[in-house]
């Protein structure tokens, strides 16, 4: 039974989808680990930190030569593939509809590709679940790009020469991402206020400390659909949504956007209007940008100025903390394994009728076979 980690091509990825600590777990549990000569380095974590643990080291073809399992963090070109057994398993955050060409392509090449982003939102799968770990981390780090682009304090501070005072921070969106926004605002001293569509985060944005901002007596508000995501909502719901943002963003000094429905491109949720509304020197960090951005004029990967406001495009934010995002990314692809794991034949077995086959399993004996591929 041979795992493979593969080193990460993608532009900009730094991310490494095993730690030390997961080959040795994978190890314990009986597989040889094979890694990618370099996979590590960009996570803080070199050749040697793996062999320590019992891998070896390899090139690409060398690595991916007999592999049971390939792990990845991005899904790999398939053109890279070439080697890889009929049948393997390909486990990585693969963007099934992003790049729904390449799926065919794993279709082809015979293995089994695993979207690891469309682990279901059950309560046994949580500890499996890529997303999470690594929204948390972007909610927080689009806090601190905030911090280093907003030419002022984020607390309150009285000093001998005069108070400065606290920034105002609105966090729309409060999932995963949203929540640890909120909660790395709070901790830097920001007067935080959040909302969402989805009314069960009320709750959760006042015991952070931080102040609901929502729409109310609009029909159909509840804004929760399948798994715990959000639906698109009615016309008149966002007509409302709007008018209450445009008189709140008006006053705030940052703005953290982290809205998503899954399968669907980011909801509009900042005009270029209601940027001409905010102070200059604001900052508004687009956490969706990739996804079509929640921002008006938001650009991924760069930082557009507009009426004197600045807005910050994210674009794979996991990867600027590539060590802990990398740690948490690779427990989460260890927790799934080793969940399957089993004793007998010795690797992990996925039973076709199990809720999270059924979710992840993209292409098996050469077809595409995700109904949300295939639906
Ligand atoms: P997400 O990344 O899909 O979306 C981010 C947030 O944007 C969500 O809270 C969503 O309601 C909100 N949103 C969408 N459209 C909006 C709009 N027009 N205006 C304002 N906000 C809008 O969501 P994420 O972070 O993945 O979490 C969604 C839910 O799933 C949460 O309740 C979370 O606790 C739950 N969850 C459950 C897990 C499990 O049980 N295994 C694991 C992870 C999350």
């Amino acid at each position: 039974m041979k795992i493979a980690v593969l080193k990460e091509l993608a532009e900009g990825e730094q991310r490494v989808s095993a730690s030390p600590e997961t080959v040795k777990k994978f190890t314990a549990l009986g597989a040889s680990m094979a890694v990618e000569k370099g996979a590590g380095l960009s996570a803080s974590v070199t050749d040697a930190d793996y062999e320590a643990e019992g891998a070896s080291i390899g090139t690409r073809a060398a690595v991916l030569k007999d592999a049971d399992i390939v792990l990845g963090v991005q899904g790999p070109d398939p053109k890279s593939l070439k080697g890889m057994k009929k049948g393997a398993w390909l486990v990585a955050s693969l963007n099934p509809f992003g790049e729904r060409a390449r799926v065919d392509d794993y279709a082809k090449l015979g293995i089994d590709a695993l979207a690891m982003e469309f682990m279901p939102r059950i309560t046994r799968a949580q500890s499996m679940d890529i997303l999470s770990s690594q929204s948390n981390l972007s909610g927080y780090k689009a806090v601190i790009e905030a911090g280093s682009h907003y030419g002022r304090a984020f607390p309150m501070m009285m000093t001998a020469a005069g108070t400065v005072s606290a920034a105002k921070c609105f966090v729309m969106g409060v999932g995963v991402a949203g929540l640890q926004a909120i909660a790395t605002a709070r901790r830097l001293g920001a007067q935080v206020s959040a909302t969402d569509v989805r009314a069960a985060t009320k709750e959760q944005i006042q015991s952070l400390g931080a102040k609901p901002i929502f729409v109310e007596d609009v029909a159909g508000i509840e804004g929760e659909g399948t798994g715990g995501y959000a639906t698109e909502m009615s016309e008149e719901y966002q007509k409302a949504q709007a008018e209450l943002v445009s008189k709140h963003i008006a006053k705030q000094d940052i703005v953290i956007t982290t809205a998503l429905i899954p399968g669907r491109p980011a909801p509009r949720l900042i005009s270029d209007a209601q940027i001409a509304t905010m102070r200059t020197g604001s900052v508004i960090v687009d956490l969706a940008a990739e996804q079509g951005g929640n921002v008006e004029g938001a650009v991924a990967g760069k930082v557009v100025e507009k009426h004197g406001v600045k807005i910050v495009g994210a674009d794979n934010m996991p990867s600027s903390m590539a060590a802990d995002s990398s740690a948490l990314f690779s427990r989460n692809l260890y927790n799934f394994l080793s969940a399957y794991w089993d004793e007998e034949a010795k690797r992990p077995v996925l039973p076709d009728d199990d809720e999270v086959t059924i979710g992840i399993r993209l292409t098996k004996d050469g077809k595409v076979v995700n109904e949300r591929l295939l639906g």
